[in-house]
């Protein structure tokens, strides 16, 4: 066969692939495309919950976060946890709770750690609208596949072991000036501009994001917020560290004791809970206080 013959095949073969639904996600609808009627309601409704978390769902919502400032622009960017590549690989087993878990069960995780909330009822108004507009967001993407931008994209192990001291001044460089130079995040009178990275007001002990791994991807894609991607791997380590091992509101799954909670929910290097830094226990009572969750919810 020609030489030109070969690598034209080649061209349309590649091109075929490239449009193949099965290999592509596909986009996530434009908010134009909603529908009109109660099913829309129910659409809109989970997208002011997403974005507007604390006001929209008062009761559940426990800190100055709300689901946006992680899912960035409402659950659709790539990489940072977008929603709709998520709703289709749902009922799934997790290690975290170790049982299988449906989507508002995961919902649910988001708003006892992340929102440092309480978990909206099974079956409820809020989960139902978060369903709803996660799964309008999931149209046409196939049902038990993580497609391309899914979580976080993975990070490369860091050259040097992360540390406190070289995360520090990465923050004070790249982020102080809006997270604040105590990492409280920037409110204008009631309304949070940028939101806190750690304290009273920031996700708690038992988030996803408590996670040096996981911060440490999710700020090398995304951080500087518009600048996502322009930190070394090491520095994007170094400031997860950081940002990791300052205090935040306690792991609601805490029933007394440091090391046994240690040991039961966080056995892995990415977590510092329970370890001392600068010679305090991280996540000791006195510095770490009582969550939010009404004893009795099953975790
Ligand atoms: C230009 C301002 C800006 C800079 C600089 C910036 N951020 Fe952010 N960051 C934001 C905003 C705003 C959000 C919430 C995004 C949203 O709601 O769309 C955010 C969200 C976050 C979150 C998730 C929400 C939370 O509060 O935990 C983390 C973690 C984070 N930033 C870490 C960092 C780190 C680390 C740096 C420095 C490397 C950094 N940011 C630099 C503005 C900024
Ligand atoms: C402080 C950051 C943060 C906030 C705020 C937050 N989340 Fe998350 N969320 C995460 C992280 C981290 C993960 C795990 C991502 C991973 O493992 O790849 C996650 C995972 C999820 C998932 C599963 C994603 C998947 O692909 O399996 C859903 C659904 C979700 N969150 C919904 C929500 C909702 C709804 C809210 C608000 C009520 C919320 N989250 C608030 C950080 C956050």
């Amino acid at each position: 066969m020609a030489r030109w013959l070969v690598l034209l095949l080649f061209g349309i073969g590649s091109a075929a692939l490239a449009a193949d639904p099965a290999q592509t996600p596909a986009a996530p609808p434009p908010e134009s495309a909603i529908p009109a009627g109660p099913d829309g309601d129910a659409i809109r409704r989970g997208i002011n919950i997403i974005t507007n978390t604390s006001s929209a769902a008062p009761e559940f919502a426990g800190n100055d976060l709300r689901c946006a400032n992680c899912h960035l622009d409402a659950g659709r960017t790539a990489g940072a946890a977008p929603l709709w590549a998520a709703f289709g690989n749902f009922p799934v087993w997790r290690d975290k709770n170790k049982r299988m878990n449906s989507f508002e069960k995961r919902v649910q995780d988001c708003f006892i750690y992340s929102m440092n909330g309480k978990p909206p009822p099974l079956g409820g108004e809020v989960l139902m609208a978060v369903s709803a507009y996660a799964g309008w967001l999931a149209q046409g993407q196939r049902i038990g596949v993580s497609p391309p931008g899914r979580g976080f994209p993975a990070i490369t192990a860091p050259p040097l072991p992360p540390n406190d001291a070289r995360g520090k001044a990465v923050f004070g460089e790249t982020c102080a000036s809006c997270h604040g130079p105590d990492g409280q995040g920037l409110k204008d009178g009631d309304t949070v501009v940028n939101p806190p990275l750690w304290g009273p007001r920031s996700y708690n002990w038992g988030a996803g994001m408590a996670q040096v791994d996981k911060a440490a991807a999710f700020i090398r894609a995304n951080m500087p917020l518009g600048n996502g991607g322009s930190l070394t791997p090491q520095q994007a380590w170094d400031v997860a560290w950081f940002i990791d091992g300052q205090t935040r509101p306690q792991d609601p799954r805490f029933a007394g004791n440091l090391a046994a909670t240690r040991a039961e929910h966080h056995n892995r290097p990415w977590s510092r809970y329970g370890t001392l830094i600068a010679g305090r226990a991280a996540g000791d009572p006195a510095t770490a206080p009582r969550h939010n969750v009404p004893p009795g919810h099953e975790f």
